[in-house]
């Protein structure tokens, strides 16, 4: 036989990675994205529920009730967060966002009686004026930070850590930084923000404990203080999260979305959703506070079904961001020439940091952020949320449960032995978890 080049391809130099060096290379600095990491990471697409049968009885769809209501806070807030359903909008800023988006999703969430969430620069008037329930953010880099504004929330989250960004600080592209953002941040337009990791007044769990006290003492201890953390050491985090004094805790999974983060870190940093979920419910078992403290989960929620699978697994609630704005429009195929012009493709745009999306969604420029109707845009997110809770309720229906919050790990079975290990629960057909005696 005769001696042909070899031609196949390599499985350590792919062709992303060559073509990876080749722009760093020409670019001299990592990359910078939005969306979130792009591995297939174990996740709740492996894991299958098992509908009732002659074990147990299920629920008639139209005509058994599922309860839906979902409370945050039951530990030491005077007014707990009462929502329609375990489902919450993410904190994203305005900045990250457009002025339109922003009041899509907060009219959205009003009209489904859930929350939504400020984000790094602090809280726009127009949020506050669309939302019904607000939870009001408080990041390291205290950008707009505002105690008149703690006190109008019905809610208030102390951002440790961010899924696509654990151990690093936000990323506002100049490019992003209009007059109006740059105005609520006390920084110049058009210059890049890069905020600050680690908050400037604390450094370590005690303090944590102290700057709970202080919200307190600001919302007098009305609301809910619900601390949020990169899924990380998750385990121990939320346990020091729960001697702090956290009312519940949020812990973003590896898959969690950003408008603007370096690539490297969204692809090889944090453990996947399906494990933080089962690693912090672990923890809130183990510090005694099962129904005190809630645990919210988020990163790459999707659907109605990830989230009745997080609740089976011990979340009381999701939070979402990128499903909400792909529910908005994000990488939908209008403006087909503009998604190519920023380099991206609908379907495979992760642009949000150019300030350049086509669908006017991640944006500060006038004539993009036109596209985005924000009652339209408020018609689509509140509907998909609605498709969401209803798929909530077909699988605990399906399980035989009057109250979505009694779906159960034994409703459960895992495709994939990574799955089974992470989630412990059983791989299909065996009772076998691995890694459980
Ligand atoms: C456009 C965008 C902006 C964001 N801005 C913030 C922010 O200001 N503060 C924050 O804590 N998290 C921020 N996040 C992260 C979300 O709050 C949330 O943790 C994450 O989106 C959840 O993952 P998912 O997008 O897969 O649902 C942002 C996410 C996106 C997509
Ligand atoms: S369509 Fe807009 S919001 Fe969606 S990924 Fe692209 S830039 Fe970001």
């Amino acid at each position: 036989m005769e001696d042909r080049p070899l031609t196949r391809s390599s499985g350590l130099w792919r062709p992303e990675v060559i073509e990876d060096i080749q722009v760093k290379a020409a670019l001299g600095r990592y990359r910078i994205r939005g969306f979130g990491t792009m591995r297939r990471v174990p996740s709740f697409e492996d894991l299958v529920f098992l509908p009732a049968g002659l074990t147990r009885v299920p629920l008639e769809g139209y005509r058994e009730r599922c309860e839906t209501r979902t409370v945050i806070g039951t530990r030491f807030a005077k007014e707990p967060l009462i929502l329609s359903a375990p489902v919450l909008i993410s904190g994203m800023s305005f900045g990250a966002l457009s002025r339109n988006a922003k009041i899509a999703l907060a009219k959205a969430a009003t009209r489904v009686g859930i929350s939504t969430t400020t984000g790094d620069g602090g809280m726009t008037d127009f949020e506050r004026e669309y939302s019904e329930k607000l939870i009001v953010q408080v990041l390291p880099s205290r950008y707009g930070l505002d105690p008149r504004h703690l006190r109008s929330a019905e809610g208030v989250e102390i951002v440790v850590g961010q899924g696509a960004k654990p151990g690093t600080g936000g990323l506002l592209l100049g490019q992003k930084m209009s007059s109006a953002v740059a105005r609520m941040r006390d920084l110049p337009e058009g210059v890049d923000q890069r905020s600050a990791v680690r908050h400037p007044d604390w450094i370590g769990p005690d303090d944590l404990g102290i700057k709970i006290e202080e919200l307190r003492c600001v919302t007098e201890g009305r609301v809910p203080v619900i601390v949020k953390l990169g899924a990380t050491r998750v385990y121990e985090d939320v346990k020091l999260a729960i001697k702090a004094g956290a009312d519940a805790v949020l812990v973003d999974g590896m898959e969690g979305g950003t408008a603007a983060s370096p690539d490297p870190l969204m692809d090889h940093t944090g453990i996947p959703t399906l494990a933080a979920v089962t690693e912090a419910r672990r923890a809130i078992r183990d510090m005694g506070v099962e129904g005190e403290v809630q645990l919210i989960i988020a990163g790459g929620i999707r659907n109605g079904v990830d989230v009745a699978k997080a609740l089976a697994l011990g979340a009381d609630a999701a939070a979402i961001g990128t499903a909400a704005l792909i529910a908005l429009n994000c990488n939908r195929p209008i403006y087909a020439d503009d998604y190519r012009a920023i380099g991206a493709e609908p379907y495979a745009c992760r642009h949000c940091h150019t300030g350049l999306c086509p669908v006017g969604i991640a944006t500060q420029e006038p004539e993009l952020e036109a596209r985005l109707d924000p009652e339209e845009g408020a018609d689509r997110v509140a509907n998909f949320l609605f498709s969401m809770i209803q798929e909530i309720q077909l699988f605990a229906r399906a399980c035989g449960k009057s109250n979505v919050h009694n779906l159960d790990k034994e409703d459960l079975r895992a495709l994939t032995v990574e799955a089974a290990a992470m989630a412990k629960v059983p791989l299909a057909g065996t009772e076998w978890i691995p890694g459980v005696e």
